[in-house]
């Protein structure tokens, strides 16, 4: 299958104040089109600058960054975004944030149509009865619950989550990973994931990338069988547990802890 994003050997320095900063060396990365790929990696290593990768809003020195088979040259319009803060305007209702994006993304919906398919999102992450309420009205999961809607109003060909449930407790962060399989059953999507948290990475995504440390290269590549709806037992079985170590030794890998094992 043809991948939707493909990202071939990226290579990037930031010229900063105090002198250039290597970020990406050898960054590899396919998504396949309905595919869910969660990114896990130290702090700093340069996983954000990989999403901007993804949106065209850095364009690398070199390598390459193809998005449906063309390669990304500026802003793409048609790419979702959800981050750690939802940043929602005070001033909108909820269904009037959630409706923004198709202010700016040409959209072919009348205002009733566009109006219908904001309160269904609203209704698939379980708001609503909240259309009409402001964002302070709000908890902090009904805020991202909200925030995701926003960020698939317009279809976007790749929804990029940059760690948007890490502000979350545990339970409400637990909750957010069920609505996400229940709206990609709805409202199947493409998805880029970076977060810190391997029990996430694993619940959500069908393959998880490790970054290395900085500068980023593509450590490591997992794929997580069974893809289908996942419940929290999912992640107490033996077969979790045996992903979770994986991951949680090739971490310690690209922190420079340990040295990599042979067998992984
Ligand atoms: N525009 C920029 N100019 C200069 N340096 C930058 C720029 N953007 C990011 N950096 C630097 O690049 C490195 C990688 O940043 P990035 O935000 O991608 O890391 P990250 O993996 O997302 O980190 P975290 O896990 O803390 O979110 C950091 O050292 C950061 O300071
Ligand atoms: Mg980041």
């Amino acid at each position: 299958m043809e991948n939707l994003i493909e990202i071939a050997d990226v290579r990037h320095t930031f010229q900063t104040a105090s002198g250039p900063l290597p970020v990406l060396d050898g960054l590899e990365v396919s998504v396949p089109e309905g595919g869910f790929v969660a990114v896990v990696g130290p702090s700093g290593c340069g996983k954000s600058t990989l999403t901007r990768l993804i949106a065209g809003l850095l364009i690398p020195d070199e390598g390459s960054v193809f998005v449906h088979g063309a390669r990304v040259t500026g802003p793409r319009a048609n790419v979702g975004m959800a981050f750690q803060n939802p940043v929602l305007l005070e001033w909108r209702t909820i269904l009037d944030n959630v409706l923004l994006p198709l202010e700016i993304v040409a959209s072919p919906l009348s205002k009733t149509e566009k109006q219908d398919r904001a309160r269904k999102l609203l209704a698939l992450v379980g708001l609503e009865g909240f259309e009409n309420k402001r964002p302070s009205e709000l908890s902090g999961g009904m805020k991202q619950r909200a925030s995701l809607c926003r960020s698939l109003i317009h279809q976007p060909e790749v929804l990029i989550l940059d760690e948007p449930f890490g502000a979350l407790d545990a339970f409400t962060r637990e909750d957010l990973w069920q609505t996400m399989h229940k709206v990609k059953a709805e409202e199947p999507f493409t998805a880029v994931l970076i977060t810190h948290d391997l029990r996430e990475s694993i619940f959500l995504a069908d393959q998880v990338v490790v970054l290395s440390g900085r500068p980023a290269r593509t450590q490591f590549t997992l794929d997580v069988p069974d893809t289908g709806i996942r419940t929290l037992d999912h992640l107490y079985t033996p077969e979790a547990a045996e992903m979770l170590n994986i991951l949680r030794h090739q971490i310690e890998v690209a922190q420079g802890r340990v040295p990599a094992k042979d067998v992984a």
